[in-house]
């Protein structure tokens, strides 16, 4: 067989038809409702505890730390109360060793100590005069802690949330293994590492990178209706939405303000159809999860997000290359190679192992139009050390590569419209001229070309959206919304904490903003590393 016929007969194996995105929805939906009756289902359904979302408003500098797949961010948000905000952070990368460290204790005593580098950097002022409570008539106890900042704990693996700052790890996902931590409080074990270091910190809240940038969206782009979904689409993926209380039928341990009628969902979805029931399962989709450190679980996240997808495509290089029909990565002579050379393949080249593939090079296959493909011949030079590739065979690459990203689109268009559809804003005539509002982040749908046309194209063939309803579901990124979102519901755990009613609360927010009291240091420096 050519290699041309054999990259077709593979790119038609990644092929999700219109068909196949409808059952899915549908199948979507009633893993939605089952996770929401019971726990330990496909989908988690993970009340949060957050009752609301921001409306551009609020006010004041807060803290916030940021636990995902690749790196760990520490920033400090000052809030302006107009949807703007300014963002000061450092970002470090989580040493490999520490994400399958012995104790969780040596992660966590790890990201302390990032967080007093950033106290030192950026508020340092704050950090060597800080009282941690100051003495005061005004309170029954004779203490206020006005002097510590309340920080926001965005750590983006699934959580059963008990409360506002506190919930115990359900499971590691995205390469992270340290079986120590699982049922363990992750707020209590960052508390106590804090506290060792004498840091003025408190760990208020306790947040889903999903839930962040849910708030961020929200406090930036406030509309008559707030933003119904946050997702991420990166190294991992995943949702938060807004559900009503009325749909949330599994019991609620901790305490929440009932008077908005709706809680903040995270869904969890990478773990939508462990099942596999209406999941597209390639022979490369198995190999990737049998070899994985969680087989049988997240199989959406498998199939869509930014730490597999080149995995996939790995798999099916891997396995062209020993196929002795078909001619890839390989010349017979220089004639046959149209840059007149032979290709060859360094043998240390990362091709050869897991996980050896990085995503990023999908981006650069995609965007590449040049007659010869050029770029991408170059890329797969530098980053895989494949010297020559014949223009043949970059273009199987393309192919191939593209049609995984396609179907990473396909599904993901499979979760937002399962939850638009979920929150019933398309047929609400009240406000029918309303965009539905998404936010999301992520290095996939940041970076990879045509990753949202494609997540439109495949949403206006959904039963129940179409034409009209794709028109108004309106896609934005909410860039580092997990930092700011945290740094909201650190905000609102504050006036929880103070166990103010609402009016209470907002009224303080006023006087606080006159009075300038809830800025507890003076910003140093707002711009962005
Ligand atoms: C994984 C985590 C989830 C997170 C997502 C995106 O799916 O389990 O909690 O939101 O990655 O970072």
């Amino acid at each position: 067989m050519t290699l041309e016929a054999q990259s077709a007969a593979i790119v038609a194996q990644f092929d999700y038809t219109d068909d196949h995105v409808n059952s899915a929805v549908n199948e979507f939906r009633r893993q939605m409702t089952e996770g929401l009756e019971k726990d330990g289902t496909s989908l988690s359904q993970i009340p949060t505890y957050v009752t609301g979302v921001p409306n551009g408003t609020e006010k004041g500098l807060y803290m916030a730390v940021d636990l995902g797949g690749t790196n760990f961010r520490v920033c400090s948000i000052q809030l302006n109360g107009d949807t703007t905000f300014n963002l000061t952070f450092t970002k470090v990368a989580i040493p490999r060793k520490l994400m399958v460290a012995k104790t969780a204790q040596e992660l966590f005593a790890f990201l302390a100590k990032q967080i007093e580098l950033f106290l030192q950097k950026h508020h340092e002022d704050h950090f060597e005069q800080h009282v941690r409570r100051r003495m005061t008539m005004s309170s029954p106890d004779g203490y206020k802690d006005e002097h510590v900042f309340r920080l926001g704990f965005t750590f983006s693996f699934p959580v059963q949330q008990v409360g506002i700052n506190k919930g115990t790890l359900i499971r590691w996902t995205k390469g992270f293994d340290i079986p120590d931590a699982v049922g363990k409080d992750v707020c209590a074990l960052l508390q106590d590492e804090i506290d060792k270091l004498h840091l003025p910190v408190k760990v208020a809240a306790l947040v889903n990178d999903t839930v962040g940038t849910l708030m961020a969206r929200s406090y930036s782009s406030p509309g008559k209706t707030g933003t119904v979904l946050g997702a991420i689409f990166g190294t991992g993926t995943n949702g938060a939405y807004v559900e009503k209380l009325s749909n949330l039928k599994k019991p609620l341990s901790g305490e929440y303000d009932k008077t908005t009628g709706e809680m903040v969902i995270n869904t969890e979805w990478g773990s939508f159809d462990n099942q596999l029931s209406v999941l597209p399962n390639t022979a490369w989709d198995v190999a990737l999860d049998k070899a994985s450190p969680n087989p049988g679980i997240q199989m959406y996240e498998k199939r869509v997000s930014g730490m597999f997808l080149g995995e996939i495509l790995r798999l099916v290089i891997i396995d062209l290359l020993k196929d002795p029909k078909v001619s890839f990565f390989k010349d017979e002579n220089s004639s046959s190679n149209d840059w007149k050379s032979t290709t060859n393949i360094a043998s240390d080249s990362s091709i050869y192992t897991q996980w050896g593939l990085d995503t990023a090079i999908m981006s650069v296959a995609a965007a590449d139009n040049t007659p010869e493909l050029s770029t991408l011949r170059g890329e797969l030079e530098k980053q895989l050390g494949i010297y020559s590739a014949g223009l043949d065979d970059a273009q199987a690459f393309k192919a191939i590569a593209n049609a995984i990203g396609r179907r990473s689109a396909r599904l993901s268009a499979v979760a937002i419209a399962a939850i638009v559809l979920q929150t019933g804003k398309l047929t609400d005539s009240a406000n029918a001229d309303e965009p539905i509002d998404i936010g999301v982040d992520g290095s996939l749908v940041e970076h990879y070309p045509y990753f949202r046309d494609m997540i439109y194209e495949a949403l206006r063939a959904i039963d129940g959206i179409g034409e009209e309803g794709a028109k108004r579901i309106r896609i934005g990124i909410a860039k580092d919304g997990s930092g700011v979102g945290a740094a909201l519901i650190a905000l609102v755990a504050a006036g929880m904490e103070k166990r103010l009613t609402t009016a209470d609360y907002l009224g303080e927010l006023r006087s606080n903003a006159k009075s300038n009291k809830l800025t507890v240091v003076p910003e140093d420096d707002a711009a962005q590393d």
